[in-house]
């Protein structure tokens, strides 16, 4: 299991700072870059952080019509950045499209489809996708691992469920740790790393807990202890 810490600070000082002090870690962490840290600084941003020997997962979660997702996946296999995502509810046809164009890519970065955000309930997800998150979001991974996808942005409970239905190597990534059971903020389904393990996660996305820390090294450390 790896851990990827989001990089989701107020500026772009802030962000640089935590991923100075944290510099020895490089090799053994990812750093998130979403939409908030994107915005505002840009690809000269990411060039910075894979210098310091970082590995990027740029989470934009890509929809739109196939043609165009294709077109920012070529543009995100151009910096090198090493895993982004697009939504799997952006259909099977655009998945495949983006993998198609960034096959020609000698490295090209894993791509992952989001399934259900984590900061939904049931109900809430049910409004606007007519089901239940756990059926679901299985629905959308296997149509993701037909598409050629290298895995899902999950939550902790679906990762076995979708594992079941795909294959054992298909990726699992979980937002929504809480890894010492620290508070939820607005995420819903959240869950510990010892439930992260259990349920057979690749990779755990850590937020406000790091970021927010006064001593983020220390969460770091006790973490990559635990997993
Ligand atoms: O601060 P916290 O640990 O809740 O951060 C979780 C991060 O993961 C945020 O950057 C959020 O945008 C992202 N994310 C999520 N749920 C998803 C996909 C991404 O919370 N399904």
């Amino acid at each position: 299991m790896k851990l990827c810490i989001a990089l989701d600070n107020p500026n772009r000082e802030k962000n640089l700072k935590l991923a100075e002090d944290i510099k020895e870690y490089a090799k053994d962490i990812w750093l998130k870059v979403g939409f908030r840290t994107f915005i505002r600084d840009s690809k000269e941003f990411i060039i910075e952080l894979k210098k310091m020997g970082y590995n990027i997962f740029l989470d934009l979660k890509l929809y739109d019509i196939p043609n165009t997702m294709a077109d920012a996946a070529e543009e995100i296999a151009k910096m090198e950045i090493d895993m982004f995502n697009v939504h799997a509810s952006a259909g099977k046809k655009a998945m495949q499209e983006v993998m198609k164009r960034i096959s020609k890519f000698e490295k090209r970065p894993l791509v992952l489809a989001v399934t259900a955000l984590t900061s939904f309930t049931n109900e809430e997800f049910k409004e606007i996708y007519g089901d239940d998150i756990e059926k679901k979001a299985t629905d959308f991974a296997k149509k993701a691992y037909e598409a050629g996808l290298d895995g899902v942005v999950c939550s902790v409970w679906e990762s076995l469920k979708i594992k079941e239905t795909t294959s054992n190597d298909f990726i699992t990534l979980t937002p929504g740790i809480r890894p010492f059971g620290e508070s939820a903020g607005d995420q819903k389904r959240v869950a510990d790393i010892n439930e992260a393990k259990r349920n057979l996660v690749d990779f755990i996305v850590v937020g406000r807990p790091i970021y927010k820390s006064e001593n983020p090294k220390k969460i770091i450390e006790k973490i990559l202890k635990e997993i």
